[in-house]
């Protein structure tokens, strides 16, 4: 049984003058809060130190312990990004495709993207500890060619998000979700697609990784975004140096002392090498230049043969082991909750000798 009623409003932008590009839809399924009443401390900023340290100790040989398995309630659609926000709450990103996009002929590129825009509704959902579905919203309008709501962060007070057009190269809207009523509230405007956000609290920019995250463009929020829905244009962008695998969901871990006090991020992605080689990875990238200073494989798939680190991934620790949630599978969703051994064999370099 669930209480279930709809409710619908256009989000209200608490920055004046913007032509918002959001819409609200929230259907709710338990009659509880979103959040937690007082929003906790971001689970990965608030352990950076020990992430980094933890994260250095593992390699190709890590055993990965599945400590929790917790099938989530409801259509998925495609999952994108996930934040756990206190123990009881996950928020997920999620794409609807209601119509398809399609690639165009011959390797056509028309207006420097190579297929139509398809159309659907950025989501996000939220699920309890037990994956008991709490809320599904959907983010754009009905007919919005942005509708792919990719990578998200939780900085303790917004979620971020890029909702984006589905297709490379196009367009995307930076927006802020407020987790205690999923009010999106609209940011800027970006002339290229992006797949993912960061928020670094410390310097208060937000990196956003297009498709493929193949480059991050920096907003550093001191400078004026231009009115929606105009282009902010940026500085250059950073080229990502690696290619090891795309990276779809990211989480900012903050200045690690480790690394020199850098801005750092922890990103978990997936590369399809040929028709039959997928490899998934880890990750822990310097937000400045995008070079990743640590990375490991990572190997485990869903029961449904999906590359664990396909989309969602958030990380903490408990009881000083490192801790990561995964939700691979379209759809039907399953989070996985993997914990890297600590006693795992030590490997001297590469294993092919
Ligand atoms: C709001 O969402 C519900 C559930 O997906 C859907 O049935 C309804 O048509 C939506 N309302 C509008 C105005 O889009
Ligand atoms: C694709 O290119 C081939 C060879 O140039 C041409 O014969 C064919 O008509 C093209 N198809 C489309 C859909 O443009
Ligand atoms: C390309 O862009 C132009 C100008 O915005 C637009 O009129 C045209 O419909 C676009 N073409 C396609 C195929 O989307
Ligand atoms: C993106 O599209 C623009 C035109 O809209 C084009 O000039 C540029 O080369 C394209 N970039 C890539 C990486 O395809
Ligand atoms: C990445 O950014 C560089 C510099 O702006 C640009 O030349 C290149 O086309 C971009 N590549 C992609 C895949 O976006
Ligand atoms: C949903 O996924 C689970 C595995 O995670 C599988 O056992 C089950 O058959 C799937 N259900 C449907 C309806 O596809």
């Amino acid at each position: 049984m669930h209480l279930s009623s709809r409710l619908l409003f256009a989000a209200t932008s608490t920055i004046a003058c913007i032509a918002s590009a959001a819409a609200l839809n929230i259907t709710i399924e338990q009659n509880v809060p979103f959040a937690p009443a007082k929003l906790p401390a971001p689970y990965a900023a608030s352990q950076c130190d020990e992430i980094v340290e933890l994260f250095g100790r593992l390699g190709r040989t890590t055993v990965w312990n599945l400590v929790e398995k917790v099938h989530v309630e409801g259509d998925t659609f495609e999952p994108e990004g996930i934040v756990r926000i206190g123990d009881d709450r996950y928020f997920v990103s999620a794409g609807e495709y209601t119509t398809p996009t399609v690639k165009y002929g011959n390797n056509t590129i028309i207006n420097g993207t190579d297929r139509t825009a398809g159309s659907g509704f950025a989501h996000i959902i939220v699920f309890d500890g037990k994956g008991k579905r709490i809320a599904d919203a959907t983010l754009t309008e009905r007919g919005a060619i942005e509708y792919h709501n990719g990578g998200i962060d939780y900085d303790g007070e917004f979620i971020w998000a890029t909702i984006a057009q589905y297709r490379p190269n196009a367009t995307a809207t930076l927006m802020r979700i407020d987790p205690r009523t999923l009010e999106p509230t609209v940011i800027l405007h970006v002339a290229d697609h992006e797949g993912g956000v960061v928020h670094d609290m410390r310097t208060n920019k937000f990196v956003m990784l297009n498709w493929g995250s193949r480059n991050a463009t920096t907003w550093n929020s001191h400078h004026k975004p231009a009115p929606y829905p105009s282009f902010t244009t940026f500085p250059d962008k950073t080229r990502n140096p690696s290619y090891y695998v795309d990276y779809q969901d990211c989480k900012f871990l903050g200045h690690p002392k480790a690394f020199n006090y850098r801005g750092t991020m922890i990103c978990s992605g997936v590369a399809s090498l040929s028709p039959t080689v997928a490899i998934g990875g880890v990750a822990l990238v310097d937000m400045d230049t995008m070079i990743p200073v640590a990375e490991v494989p990572i190997t485990m798939t869903s029961d449904l043969g999906v590359p664990v680190t396909q989309n969602p991934m958030d990380v903490t620790i408990v009881d000083g082991r490192l801790r990561f949630y995964f939700m691979p599978d379209q759809h039907n969703s399953t989070l996985y909750v993997y914990e890297a051994e600590p006693n795992s064999p030590f490997e001297y370099g590469g294993g092919v000798h």
